[in-house]
């Protein structure tokens, strides 16, 4: 079974590929994504670390000048896309691109292919990202965490990359959608209705795309002129993580002078991530910067702290309490939000489906910290699901049914890169 979804998963990567870069599936998303690259380089690394860098490299040729990564890269027009350039209608040459980021995941991927090859060519490929990933962190720290506070905001949901998340239902209520232009969806062509989000949380969608557009994406404006402002613990971990990894970039490439520089990143959301601490329901939540009210409940994302360095029993313990309520609820591990939550939806998007991506990220947070019992339940399951139902975007929890997009690039990249029972052993 593992050598045929391997070359499963290989002929899924190659298959996606329309030269340099990868889109995430065909038809759904037919363009360049940023944290789909990420994860998708990760893959291509375990057979061809050449290709693996032409992914992230191409993904920075989207970086704006203000160091901005955007979330879509629109190389190519597809009228099966929707909303596409000539609705966010930015200004990026050679292509045009969406108006803002995802979860600023490269740095870590740059990390690791470094260090699995660390050769005079590796070095050299990841000195030529270095400046541009600085230039991106440098961009998270100055536009989207303002007052230095050390918790990283989204100015959209699509930034969080988890689009339909219970969470931003209270911020999104606050959202005017009086005057937004016609649309019309092309997601629920390709992909069942009642496994993406809601026609109201499409409205209000565009109503932010709309104001990031009435600024012309000036970056202050967008901030001061979005009507939706959210602290997410999930962006304000991973930077966080790969802020460290950026730094043991930086020593091991000689980027001496850069180093304080990212130190002060880190030491700024180590701080700021406790201004993210739900006291009530004990975990990490989003927090609305315009209301102050947090989020309802626990999400994926508060398994995401032993990936991001923290260590803390008072924040662990909780964790891992959580973990186990949950693990007894659902067949498979980790779903995107509490099964105990009114709101949760095992098919729909977000609000209950497993992520293969976001579970690499959770089982490696807690093998990092010796946790190996959890971090192997997080990646059998992820096994069992791609077995079950393939390499589907993503999973129902409780019965294991696959859903979205199929043969989807991050679903098999990271079954190469860590699912794959040729890395069990590593890996648990
Ligand atoms: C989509 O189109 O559903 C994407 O998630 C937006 O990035």
């Amino acid at each position: 079974m593992g050598a045929s979804l391997k070359r499963a998963a290989h002929d899924i990567l190659i298959g996606n590929d329309l030269g340099g870069y990868t889109v995430p599936t065909k038809g759904l998303y037919p363009y360049q994504w940023n944290w789909d690259s990420v994860f998708v380089a990760l893959g291509f690394a375990t057979f061809d670390l050449d290709r693996a860098w032409r992914e992230l490299e191409t993904l920075f040729e989207g970086q704006w000048t203000d160091g901005m990564v955007p979330h879509i890269l629109f190389r190519k027009n597809d009228p099966g896309y929707f909303p596409g350039p000539s609705v966010w209608q930015t200004s990026h040459e050679p292509f045009p691109t969406s108006g803002h980021s995802q979860p600023p995941v490269a740095a870590i991927a740059v990390r690791d292919m470094f260090e699995k090859a660390p050769t005079d060519e590796n070095a050299e490929r990841a000195k030529g990202l270095f400046p541009k990933l600085m230039a991106f962190h440098r961009w998270w720290a100055t536009y989207r965490d303002p007052s230095g506070e050390g918790s990283v905001a989204i100015i959209h949901p699509w930034e969080s990359g988890r689009d339909n998340l219970p969470d931003w239902d209270e911020p999104l209520s606050l959202v005017d959608v009086s005057r937004i232009d016609a649309y019309e969806r092309k997601d629920t062509t390709h992909v069942d209705a009642s496994m993406r989000p809601l026609k109201q949380d499409y409205d209000r969608y565009m109503a932010i795309l709309q104001s990031g557009r009435a600024v012309g994406w000036d970056p202050h404006k967008v901030v001061e002129n979005s009507p939706f402002l959210v602290a997410d613990p999930a962006i304000t971990m991973i930077l966080l993580r790969a802020n460290r990894d950026l730094l043991a970039l930086a020593e091991r490439l000689g980027f001496q002078r850069e180093r304080v520089e990212i130190q002060g990143w880190i030491a700024r959301l180590e701080r700021g991530v406790a201004s993210l601490w739900n006291e009530t329901v004990q975990a990490y939540t989003t927090k609305n910067l315009r209301s102050g009210v947090f989020g309802a409940g626990v999400s994926s994302a508060a398994f995401l702290a032993p990936f991001a360095g923290i260590s803390d029993p008072k924040v662990l313990d909780p964790m891992r309490n959580h973990f186990d309520r949950i693990a007894g609820k659902v067949t498979y591990m980790v779903p995107s939000y509490d099964p105990d939550y009114e709101g949760f939806e095992h098919m729909r998007y977000w609000r209950g489906p497993v992520w293969a991506v976001v579970n690499y990220m959770i089982a490696r947070g807690l093998r990092e910290q010796g946790d190996t019992l959890r971090a192997e339940r997080v990646r059998q399951d992820t096994a069992n699901l791609v077995a079950k139902s393939g390499f589907a975007e993503y999973f129902s929890p409780i019965d294991g049914t696959g859903a979205g997009g199929r043969s989807f690039s991050w679903t098999a990249a990271v079954w190469l890169a860590w699912v794959s029972p040729t890395h069990a052993v590593e890996a648990a």
